[in-house]
């Protein structure tokens, strides 16, 4: 009798602690979740369009919607940097293989002098490169120092890399605890089997994944099976990248859409984007496109124009890696 009550009182204690474990509120649980791999599913990622930010599973807050830099000068992406923190972005992203880290600094710099943000305001993404894995430290102060900051946002490896990418995501989780990094991720991983091999031989559950994903290629299974770690999806090539963007762009369905909002199909990619749960991270050089691409927030697309874009999958990829 006295076991069976005692067996009650755990049950009990149990079944509380549960009810809390799932709670977006509590960054406490949220940090204690990110690092056990083999915790329950937590479900922290739901996108908050209102404050344009989604919540990762570590309890930091990022934005939703950013600026990309691939493929852009070191001057071209000062210079984007700066249009984009005047526009309203919040977040960036670069890599140091895009060699640009250094113009993205500068863009940084410029706004921040001129009082449109300030430092703790933004949100600032970089890759480590494969060929750095298995020096992850000095990569990470590479980075650091070509962007001119103390600390960066969300550091992630820029591909999959099973002989060596445990040890560079070790050296990640490593800058997390000293304070050099806020968030930790992925990008490059398109199975489930590989994302979990990384996962299941590391200790923090990754923050994001940033993988290949527009309306031709929506990244539905992968968005699936990382909700239950609570790693969101991140777009790169939301609009298709450089040289596809016209096939999305003039799809009758986008354009259709388009048009009765008036707004660009570029426009309604991207709110699509926000509205699926996928952050969006579009690359420009171009000041008109980049306030376009900011311009999002005062339309929503309807259940009706989702399910359409939904049908638009082909499981295409536009890229080769
Ligand atoms: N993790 C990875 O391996 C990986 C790979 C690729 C990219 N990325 C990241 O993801 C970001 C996005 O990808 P991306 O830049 O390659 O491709 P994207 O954002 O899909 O497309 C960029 C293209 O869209 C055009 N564009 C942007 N806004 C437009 C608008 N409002 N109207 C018309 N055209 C517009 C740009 O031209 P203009 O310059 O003329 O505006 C550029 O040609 C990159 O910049 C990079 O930060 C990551």
């Amino acid at each position: 009798m006295k076991f069976k009550l005692i067996l009650f009182v755990i049950l009990g204690l149990v079944l509380l602690g549960g009810c809390g474990g799932g709670s977006s509120s509590s960054s406490t649980s949220a940090e204690e979740n990110a690092t056990k791999n083999d915790a329950e599913p937590i479900k922290l990622n739901t996108f908050d369009l209102e404050n344009k930010v989604v919540t990762l599973n570590n309890g930091v807050k990022m934005p939703i919607l950013g600026i990309g830099t691939y493929a852009l000068s070191d001057s071209q992406a000062e210079n984007s940097v700066y249009w984009a923190l005047k526009a309203g972005f919040r977040l960036i992203d670069t890599a140091k293989i895009y060699g640009n880290e250094s113009g993205v600094g500068r863009g940084i710099k410029r706004a921040v002098d001129e009082g449109i943000v300030t430092r703790s305001e933004i949100f600032v993404t970089t890759k480590m490169w494969t060929s750095d894995y298995s020096n992850g430290e000095a990569a990470i102060e590479t980075s650091l120092n070509n962007l001119g900051l103390d600390y960066i946002d969300l550091m992630i490896l820029h591909h999959s890399q099973p002989s060596n990418d445990a040890v560079a995501y070790k050296s990640l989780e490593n800058a997390l605890n000293e304070g050099k990094l806020r968030a930790v991720g992925l990008s490059n991983y398109y199975e489930p089997e590989d994302f979990d091999r990384l996962v299941n031989s590391t200790a923090i559950r990754p923050a994001i994944l940033q993988n290949e994903t527009h309306p031709y290629h929506q990244s539905s299974e992968m968005k699936n099976h990382i909700s239950k770690y609570g790693t969101v999806l991140e777009s790169w090539y939301p609009l298709g990248g450089r040289g596809h963007t016209q096939e999305l762009f003039n799809n009758s369905v986008i354009s259709s859409i388009a048009e009765t909002h008036n707004k660009s199909s570029a426009q309604i990619i991207l709110r699509w984007h926000l509205q699926a749960g996928n952050i969006a991270i579009p690359g420009s050089s171009n000041e008109q496109h980049i306030f376009e691409d900011y311009d999002i927030w005062d339309f929503s697309l309807s259940d009706n124009e989702m399910t359409q874009i939904a049908e638009l999958e082909k499981d295409t990829r536009f890229s080769t890696y």
